[in-house]
């Protein structure tokens, strides 16, 4: 693998190799003198700081671009910027608008092209959804996930996965709101997956219940349809307790209290969100140190 767009990119066993060595906290320096490009097309907290301070524990310097200071595609074109800082650094991370543009990056360059989020992908939010579970529940196969509301890149990576490492997946969002057609092509192995539109229905006796904001970065001209379509898809204390004795609850970060997620389910035991952000840090470092020293353990 040279790039890392998708978190099925990774076969099952460099899926294993990255969140064994997520768990190292003494890494090889293997960035030291080099650099590390991270452009933001949006706004950004955890992917920032997490792959930033990733970058420095592995010896390199990350260099934080806003894409509208270097005009990505109106300055010059996206094989431009991606050539000139491939000359610099040793990977380019990217947070883009449109996915294509990740893909055009990849194909221009030689260095890895990592995906910090895209309109159709989160694929590190998916690495460290899995540690954090793998974390609590001590191991990934054989354990179900719900996801309850938009079927968007969140949601697409963490079903990958989750195919990835063989557990089950339940999703239940409102009708129009579902994973577009072809997000799930080309699954890392057979998926045991339920869809519906009917949260109660997708989290009965889940292991895990995930959300995620109702509009998503770019789509702020929706959110208030959008808070009409996703009436009735708050993760409640209710909606938690018809889960699986023990079920955790996961949200990417930024969350809304009182939208998609209630502020005792978010401040409440059964959340790991706060491990959860703090292991974006944590994989984003086993990533990169696998895709710059190669991935034998
Ligand atoms: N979860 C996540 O990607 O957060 P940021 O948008 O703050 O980077
Ligand atoms: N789905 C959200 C995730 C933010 C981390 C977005 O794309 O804005």
């Amino acid at each position: 693998m040279k790039d890392f767009l998708e978190v099925d990119d990774l076969s099952p066993d460099e899926l294993a190799s990255v969140l064994a060595r997520a768990t190292d906290r003494n890494p090889p320096r293997v960035l030291a003198g080099r650099g590390v490009a991270l452009i933001f097309e949006k706004p950004s907290n955890r992917t920032r700081n997490a792959t930033e301070m990733a970058v420095v524990q592995l010896g390199g310097h990350p260099i934080s671009i806003n894409g509208a200071e270097i005009g990505i595609g109106s300055r010059e074109t996206v094989e431009d910027v991606a050539r000139t800082l491939a000359g610099y650094h040793a990977v380019i991370g990217a947070r883009v608008f449109e996915h294509a543009t990740l893909e055009r990056m990849a194909a221009a360059t030689d260095v890895p092209i990592v995906n910090l989020l895209s309109d159709t992908a989160h694929p590190l939010q998916a690495l460290a959804d899995l540690l954090t579970l793998r974390e609590h529940f001590g191991h990934l196969e054989g354990l179900t996930l719900a996801w309850v509301g938009d079927g968007n890149n969140v949601c697409a990576s963490l079903v990958r996965g989750a195919a990835l490492v063989g557990a089950s997946v339940r999703i239940a969002t409102p009708p129009g709101y579902e994973l577009p057609e072809g997000a799930l092509d080309g699954l890392a192995r057979d998926l045991d997956l339920r869809v519906s539109h009917d949260p109660a229905e997708a989290v009965a006796g889940v292991d895990a219940v995930i959300t995620d904001v109702w509009a998503s970065m770019g789509q702020e001209d929706e959110a208030t349809a959008r808070r009409e379509a996703f009436s009735g898809f708050t993760v409640d204390q209710h909606l938690m307790d018809g889960a699986g004795a023990g079920a955790v609850f996961l949200h990417c970060l930024p969350a809304h209290r009182g939208e998609e997620v209630t502020a005792e389910v978010l401040e409440g035991p059964a959340s790991l969100v706060w491990a959860e952000a703090t292991n974006r840090m944590h994989v984003a470092r086993a990533l990169l140190w696998q895709l710059v020293a190669g991935w034998a353990i």
